[in-house]
């Protein structure tokens, strides 16, 4: 007999309850409400099972059944990431764009944030007033059921936002607390003056420093300080209060309980403070954590955790657990360095700093994945180490201030048109906004109307998508890149995001152009059909789940990388050419691992190449790639 979902679920929890305990004891055990909020806690933890429903339940299980390689290691998962206003209106209008995405082969949905936001002050939805409520910009909660509902039914997954680190000024939390209820207040981080807040402010960077200098607002409702690290409209959440820890576990599982397949965890960096550190990254964080993993592996087990921590490559590794907590904390993290390095490599067309972070990338455990990307809703930041630009022989200061030029038109010479994010006077940082393909050149190519330039920005840009298909992890596309949209300006009269120029790269997609991608000889068409094909070969090649199989390749010329992915018989060698001149490889290279194709068959370009001897050259045409099969 099978057991029932019941046992199962009992079971689940009696093997995560120790660990539970012991984490949530780790930083709630000495608070006076400590205990009372454990109770409550493991009632969440019953509720969220016993409101799960049968078939997202019998999903669990089948999604439990893939072990021991997870179902979200999957080659032949692809995502694509969209503001549901932007992409298509509503969220009734997005079920009939699953067409669209079928097409494309995308599977994996990331609907940036759709819960309740202030109209004017949403950070992108980023500041939520009701965890709870769709808001009606984009419809409603049952059209979001319907939509996950549909999307089961043609086996795609969905990504939403849990907005974990803080509220919008306008959520019912914060209101109380204006008005001077304490216990509201102790929701958050208040202040009766500035002496606390300053302390802080002496160790805490800035994250917008333009657009919200500081990480405090004064409110005058009650004439307190509360701190705010993002924007002043978004209240940080006090997670030394236990009663904080509960109330997000339970907005999590309401999630969970919609179906969502992955929860991308926004800026769980930034959730634990102290005075005198960075309030980054602090070991508090990651316990919470891996203590919300335990509750979801309990209750819901089929929601995978995406961590978006935006880090240096030492501590995004922290976030897939460490110790006897490895692999047992987010399932997921945004391959951020990767991102930027091959930003780097683009503009210089030297791939040795991108080398020399792989000993960090590849310390990932199995059964954890990245999600790869070339662009985001966000900035690019070059948050990679000094001393890995240090190794390329590049002076990291100078290094950086070529790079924020060459991205923002300060460069003559590049065709690049982006523009600098946070720039922050006092320390010289900055990151770097653009689309896709207005930083690969095609805005200042099209306008110049340059052939030539056009066909080079295109290749560019697949060679840039095709890097994060092959190298491990979910690919996620940023809409309107599939169909080659350059920046869209529109947000400059619009008072509530001129502010921030990251609206620059989040186009409101006009359809009737988009229809462009389906007519050959289209620099639409050439980009979507480009990415559907790496999307086809992606899915043919089990060899690309991400399994922990990657190896680089002996860097034998320093602007092509390559790196091959092994598991069982199977072998696939990818190169990426990131110089603008045609590259020689000795073929030596594909017989350094023990190996001795004779054939290789490249899923590109669909041809078949023999292996020569190591005296002879294999070429590479400028900012061309390669997926090539031993046959
Ligand atoms: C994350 C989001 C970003 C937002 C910030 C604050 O980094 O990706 O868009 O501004 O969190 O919520």
């Amino acid at each position: 007999m099978k057991p029932s979902f019941e046992n199962l679920f009992k079971q689940r929890l009696r093997s995560s309850l120790g660990d539970i305990s012991n984490l949530y004891n780790s930083v709630y055990a000495l608070h006076p409400q400590g205990q009372q909020c454990f109770s409550q806690l493991l009632e969440t933890i019953e509720r969220a099972f016993t409101l799960r429903s049968d078939v997202l339940k019998q999903r669990d299980v089948e999604k439990l059944q893939t072990e021991p390689v997870h179902w979200f290691l999957s080659n032949e998962l692809c995502g694509m990431s969209l503001y549901v206003d932007r992409f298509c209106g509503s969220i009734s209008e997005l079920k009939n764009k699953l067409d669209y995405f079928e097409k494309l082969g995308v599977n994996f949905l990331h609907l940036m944030p759709l819960f309740q936001s202030p109209e004017n002050e949403s950070d992108g939805g980023y500041a939520v007033s009701d965890f709870r409520k769709v808001d009606k910009r984009f419809g409603t909660l049952e059209e979001l059921k319907q939509l996950e509902e549909e999307m089961r039914r043609r086996n795609m997954y969905l990504m939403l936002d849990i907005v974990l680190n803080h509220t919008s000024d306008r959520h019912a939390w914060a209101l109380k607390a204006k008005q001077g209820n304490k216990q509201y207040q102790d929701y958050f981080y208040f202040f009766d003056d500035r002496t606390e807040p300053d302390e802080f402010e002496k160790s805490m960077p800035e994250i917008f420093p333009e657009a919200a200098p500081g990480n405090f607002t004064f409110i005058k409702e009650c004439s307190k300080w509360v701190m705010t690290v993002f924007h002043h409209y978004q209240w940080d959440l006090n997670y030394t209060n236990p009663k904080v820890f509960l109330e997000m576990m339970d907005n999590i599982f309401f999630y969970a309980n919609l179906g969502v397949d992955v929860l991308r965890v926004d800026a769980p960096a930034f959730i634990w403070k102290e005075k005198g550190t960075a309030c980054q990254n602090l070991p508090q964080a990651h316990t919470l954590l891996q203590l919300i993993k335990q509750c979801v592996q309990a209750a819901t087990p089929g929601m995978a955790l995406l961590g978006e921590a935006i880090v240096a490559p030492h501590e995004i590794m922290k976030y897939f657990g460490a110790g006897d907590k490895e692999a047992k904390e987010c399932d997921f993290a945004y391959n951020a360095t990767q991102m930027a390095l091959q930003w780097d490599a683009l503009a210089t067309g030297d791939t040795r700093v991108m080398m020399a972070a792989q000993h960090e990338l590849l310390k990932k455990p199995f059964g954890t994945s990245w999600i790869t990307y070339t662009r985001c809703h966000d900035d690019i930041g070059l948050g990679y180490d000094d001393y890995m630009i240090g190794h390329a022989g590049y002076n990291p200061v100078a290094h950086r201030k070529f790079l924020k030029d060459y991205y923002s038109g300060n460069y003559s010479g590049s065709p690049a048109r982006g523009a600098l994010f946070g720039v922050n006077e006092k320390t010289g940082d900055a990151r770097i906004s653009g689309s896709l393909a207005s930083l690969c050149g095609l805005e200042a190519a099209l306008e110049k109307n340059d052939a030539a330039a056009i066909d080079e920005s295109v290749k560019k840009i697949l060679l840039m998508q095709a890097m994060g298909f092959f190298i491990g992890g979910i690919p996620m596309l940023f809409y309107g890149d599939e169909s080659a949209h350059t920046n869209d300006y529109t947000y400059l009269h619009d008072e509530s995001k001129d502010y921030d120029n990251r609206w620059m790269h989040r186009p409101v997609i006009d359809w009737e152009k988009n229809s462009d991608v389906d007519k050959p000889g289209t620099v639409e068409h050439i980009i979507f059909s480009g990415t559907q094909k790496l999307i086809q070969i992606r899915k043919k090649l089990g060899v690309i789940a991400d399994k922990k199989n990657l190896t680089w390749l002996r860097p034998h010329n320093i602007h092509v990388t390559g790196l091959l992915r092994a598991w069982d018989n199977e072998r696939v060698y990818c190169l990426f050419n990131f110089s603008r001149h045609p590259q020689r490889l000795t073929w030596k290279v594909f017989k350094e691992n023990a190996l001795s194709p004779r054939r290789l068959y490249d899923y590109w370009s669909e041809t078949f190449f023999e292996v020569k001897k190591d005296n002879e050259y294999f070429i590479l045409p400028p900012y061309m790639f390669f997926i090539l099969e031993p046959r």
